[in-house]
């Protein structure tokens, strides 16, 4: 590594990691602050399909010995880890704000969400339990135990650089596992940074492997084509659901049964008797934070007829007092895309919303210096940066649909709670939910009636705790759950292992000692 003087901090010139050495391979790529493009973050190069191949080598050899360490060994360098991630917060916190243009405070909570992962996995290492069973037989005993699967490629999106990373390489690691871990090539100084301190908390040379590229026709790509040639025996991806479908393909041929998180369309309801006031700020916060850019970002509000109007006031009037700016320099509520291809993205459902006559309530496209966003902060022409958008739509149309992935929100009026949960579940999505009531019986219905991963009662769409199952269903994933025990099953194995003192073949389903019912009398005799 190098570092070298840029505009608002140093830029770090990095390699792959492959067996804890670093690997300059490749092409050279760079990422700039996406608030500010003349300040360069770092400089990487793109792992080759030959690179990859020898960094899954080196994790199969990695392996061997650490499946094999101790699963309370393994826990203690997580625990390592969470200290040392609470040592380096403030740092991670600000280049996370410099790299992918979060807030501080929300870039704060990304690396709080690791601290709390390698906590909840450090003593997880001491539990791992398997079962003992009863056999059917005498002298003999059964018993269950969890098993690492081998070698796991990891591919990363960049809206939560360390967060949701540490979903996936802290169980993975603890369940003795070796990883390929391919992460955004827009967070490519965090990870580095990341695996670095993985290190230093003890983890052995090779047991995480780092690789650096994009995606479509680049590094990500040829990881995922790389499971045809036997060398990974787990998968496991956040990003969008085309790309999810692809990789459920590839590893469904292998045999692989992989983790696949993508994306959502995520349904926000408040009923005629909710609390407006919390309901206001819940909606808001799901839209706009990180700029809409997470998985759990709500995509439409449906709201009860008797309210919609008042709520559409008291909505707006948030919305139109929303921050926006560069995050390293200014107090905002969100900050720049965070990448060009997010932005081009969301900006085309303008066009969308225009022909399919949904009415724009709030917003103009991108904020520039001529259109003055009245509160914006900072210099508009050194990134890419959104108004905060409403829209007035209905079911059908497709940015009611779509993930939209930016600070866009649809408002969708429905009557009662059938129909609201009827709207709610007909997007292709299901993984983030929330319903704003204190009706005891409508929060039961929506609990049950949601056809979604994940639902919050009176609470936002967004925010997810490292202790709960986080998922979705239909096209936002394949059932895999992240996080808490649950995601357990998705890093190991079940053997089952019989053990047998009687010194002879005791036949299975055969020699059993099954007692078989002797009648006394004949019931058939007695009733006649
Ligand atoms: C995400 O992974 O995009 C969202 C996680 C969260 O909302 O906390």
């Amino acid at each position: 590594m190098k570092t070298f003087s840029s505009k608002y901090g140093n830029a770090l010139e990095i390699g792959h990691i492959l067996g804890g050495e670093e690997v300059f391979e490749g092409e050279w790529s760079e990422r700039f602050n996406p608030s500010d493009r003349e300040d360069l973050v770092a400089r990487f190069p793109i792992a080759t399909k030959e690179t990859l191949r020898r960094a899954l080598r080196v994790a199969r050899s990695a392996f061997e010995d650490w499946s094999r360490t101790p699963a309370p060994i393994r826990g203690q360098v997580l625990f390592n880890l969470a200290k040392i991630l609470e040592r380096e917060k403030p740092t991670l916190t600000r280049l996370m704000v410099r790299e992918v243009g979060k807030t501080f405070k929300e870039a704060a909570g990304d690396v709080q969400e690791a601290i709390d992962t390698a906590l909840f996995f450090a003593s997880e290492g001491r539990r791992l339990y398997g079962q003992t069973v009863p056999s059917e037989m005498k002298d003999k005993e059964l018993f269950t135990f969890r098993r690492p699967l081998g070698v796991v490629g990891m591919i990363t999106a960049g809206n939560f650089p360390i967060a949701v990373p540490s979903w996936k390489l802290i169980p993975a690691v603890l369940a003795g596992n070796s990883v390929v871990w391919k992460p955004s090539e827009d967070s490519p100084a965090l990870s580095y940074v990341f695996v670095k301190l993985f290190e230093e908390a003890g983890l052995p040379p090779g047991v995480i492997n780092l690789v650096f590229g994009g995606g479509k026709e680049s590094t990500g790509q040829w990881l995922v084509e790389l499971m045809d040639e036997g060398l990974m025996n787990k998968f496991a991806f956040t990003g969008s659901t085309r790309v999810g479908r692809w990789i459920g393909e590839v590893a469904g041929r292998n045999l692989i049964r992989p983790t696949l998180e993508l994306g959502g369309k995520n349904p926000l309801v408040v009923m005629r008797d909710a609390d407006l006031e919390l309901a206001v700020e819940g909606a808001w916060w799901s839209a706009f934070a990180t700029g809409g850019q997470r998985c759990t970002s709500a995509g439409n509000i449906l709201v009860d007829k008797p309210i919609y109007e008042e709520f559409k006031r008291r909505f707006l009037e948030k919305v139109e007092a929303t921050w926006v700016g560069n995050p390293l320099l200014h107090e905002v509520t969100y900050g720049p895309f965070i990448n060009e291809r997010f932005f081009e993205r969301w900006l085309e459902h303008y066009a969308w919303g225009e022909k399919d006559g949904a009415r724009l309530l709030f917003g103009k496209g991108r904020i520039q210096s001529h259109t003055s966003y009245p509160l914006f902060f900072g210099d508009p022409e050194a990134g890419l940066y959104g108004w905060p958008t409403v829209w007035e739509a209905a079911p059908g149309m497709r940015q009611f649909e779509e993930e939209i992935f930016g600070p866009t929100i649809n408002l969708v009026q429905v009557d009662g709670i059938e129909e609201a949960i009827r709207v709610a579940n007909s997007t292709p999505y299901g993984l983030s939910s929330a319903i704003y009531t204190h009706h005891r019986h409508w929060a039961y219905l929506f609990k049950v009636g949601i056809r979604a991963g994940m639902t919050s009662i009176n609470n936002a769409t967004v925010g997810a705790e490292a202790h709960l199952p986080f998922g979705g269903v239909k096209a936002s994933g394949n059932g895999a759950r992240e996080s808490g025990i649950w995601v357990l099953e998705e890093y190991t194995y079940w053997h089952a292992v019989n053990e047998e003192y009687s010194g002879k073949l005791q036949l299975a389903q055969m020699d059993t000692g099954y007692v078989t019912p002797k009648p006394a009398i004949s019931w058939k005799e007695v009733v006649g």
